[in-house]
């Protein structure tokens, strides 16, 4: 170890404090996001472009930080690249999308920003997430600010109502659970995450319950009303459906299958010998619990994805009792989800048959790798958001010591492989921005947990604009919270 290298947490903020300034994107001389990594050694590829989903975790640490200019301007930009018209072509981007990520282009003294709807993206995949991520961005920006006002521009509303509606709109599919693509989130590669995966469904419920708070009720009832009908059968369907713990194990063991009717115990028709039961059996702690990854029919994806159940802590699709059990899960296989690096994207990796069918022999995501099974630092600030939630600090501050002694030594890489995280990422690039802001994230909410409603809900929440159509509140809060 080189000792002269290690550096003090106050210095390490600084130096990850430094570097963000640096991944400031400008347009038109005004700062509008940031790139996703600013790594000189490597070839950019579209790593110097602002991600969306990157951005988040940067804005949210510019809202603590009172930088809030750099936040509005990103959602007014990307607001702009969102495709308001009805598109017939499939090969462009629906109404309503936010893109993956856009990058400023120059030419000819012009600039202008050019927006990657997953068309330029490895694999085109689709980026569902961004617009979810839009709206939750949003409100914390109107939480940190109480600027209403941005959020009640004409246009915004309109931005809203067509996120909304793309998302609402009657589907093949009769679940409360969004149908989505393979790799239509930060795991962006297939990794067998097609249908109805939890972290789709946990920023689907956050971006829910946010657009029902931003939503001006006069004009927009059809919306409203679809979103109160939508939150208690999205959440009563994940906190049922998608649950695990030795309880459930054992139902789920003995489950009949081929079970016709609507009074069916096992109503996906999951097979018993589907499960990887005794690696599960193992695994499972007396106390703790977990929301699976995937649930569709005759599917139960058993894999721990970390930011869906963070996400699904911070925004209460968890039940309080279900949050704690997380939190138990994994403080008890600590060596497991946080090893040597915080924190795993998601646990057990695929391996063998299984990794070359699901992934397509993806070289990137071999076991424990990048998104199969590696770990990233980014997950920092959503283990100690979910932490604060759930009153367990300690076990972020023991995540954050561990990160502490290397980000540093590594310059920041994005991810990490190996079953403890030990080996710096393969692939990784240095620099990446959402690894320096997960840092910085994570030390904030520690420090100064007031800074979790930005992310959070008050169990009643319901903000001025809204009160417009109290009437259809009322039978809806009693549903949700009731
Ligand atoms: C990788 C990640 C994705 C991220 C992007 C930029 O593609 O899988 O989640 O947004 O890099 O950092």
């Amino acid at each position: 170890m080189q000792l002269d290298n290690l550096v003090s947490s106050d210095s390490l903020e600084k130096e990850g404090w430094t570097a963000l300034e640096r991944s400031i994107l400008y347009y038109k001389g005004r700062p509008v996001g940031t790139v996703a990594a600013y790594d000189a050694t490597v070839e950019a590829l579209n790593y110097d472009q602002c991600f969306i989903r990157d951005f988040v975790s940067s804005a949210l640490i510019f809202l603590i930080k009172g930088r809030a200019d750099i936040v509005r301007n990103f959602l007014e930009e990307t607001l702009r690249l969102q495709p308001k018209e009805r598109q017939l072509n499939a090969y462009k981007p629906g109404r309503g999308l936010i893109p993956a990520s856009f990058k400023v282009v120059c030419e000819a003294d012009e600039e202008y920003l050019e927006a990657d709807f997953g068309e330029h993206a490895i694999a085109r995949v689709t980026p569902v997430d961004s617009c979810l991520w839009w709206v939750i961005l949003l409100r914390a920006y109107v939480v940190a600010t109480k600027d209403f006002s941005l959020a009640y521009k004409p246009e915004f509303q309109h931005g809203l109502r067509l996120i909304m509606e793309l998302c609402l709109a009657t589907r093949f599919d009769m679940y409360p659970t969004l149908l989505v693509p393979d790799g239509a989130c930060m795991i962006d590669r297939r990794m067998g995450i097609y249908g109805h995966p939890l972290e789709i469904q946990a920023l689907f419920f956050t971006a829910l319950r946010a657009a029902r708070e931003l939503l001006v009720c006069q004009g927009n009832e059809d919306i409203v009303t679809a979103i109160d009908n939508r939150l208690p059968l999205l959440q009563a369907h994940i906190r049922q459906h998608y649950w695990m713990d030795l309880h459930r194990l054992n139902k789920i063991y003995r489950f009949k299958s081929e079970e016709y009717g609507k009074a069916a115990a096992n109503p996906f028709n999951i097979y018993a010998d589907s499960l990887p039961y005794y690696e599960l059996d193992r695994w499972l702690p007396r106390k703790g619990g977990y929301l699976v990854g995937n649930v569709g029919p005759s599917q139960l994806d058993t894999r721990f994805f970390c930011l869906a159940n963070m996400m699904a802590i911070i925004s209460d699709l968890a039940s309080e009792e279900q949050s704690q059990a997380i939190m138990n899960l994994i403080e008890e296989r600590w060596e497991d989800l946080v090893g040597d690096m915080p924190m795993k994207i998601c646990f057990p990796a695929l391996e063998d048959e299984e990794y070359k069918i699901v992934t397509g022999c993806d070289p990137k995501n071999i076991p424990w790798s990048y998104h199969n099974g590696g770990s990233w630092p980014v997950l920092l600030w959503f283990l100690s958001a979910a932490a604060v939630k759930t009153n367990r600090v300690e076990l972020a501050h023991k995540a954050v010591e561990i990160a502490q002694a290397r980000l540093h030594l590594d310059e920041w890489p994005e991810y990490y492989d190996g079953k403890k995280g030990r080996l710096i990422g393969k692939q990784a690039r240095k620099y990446q921005t959402w690894t320096i802001t997960g840092f910085l994230l994570a030390k904030e909410l520690l420090r100064n947990p007031t800074f979790l409603p930005l992310v959070t809900f008050a169990s009643f929440s319901v903000e001025p604009a809204s009160r417009a159509c109290e009437f259809e509140l009322v039978e809806a809060n009693t549903l949700y919270f009731g």
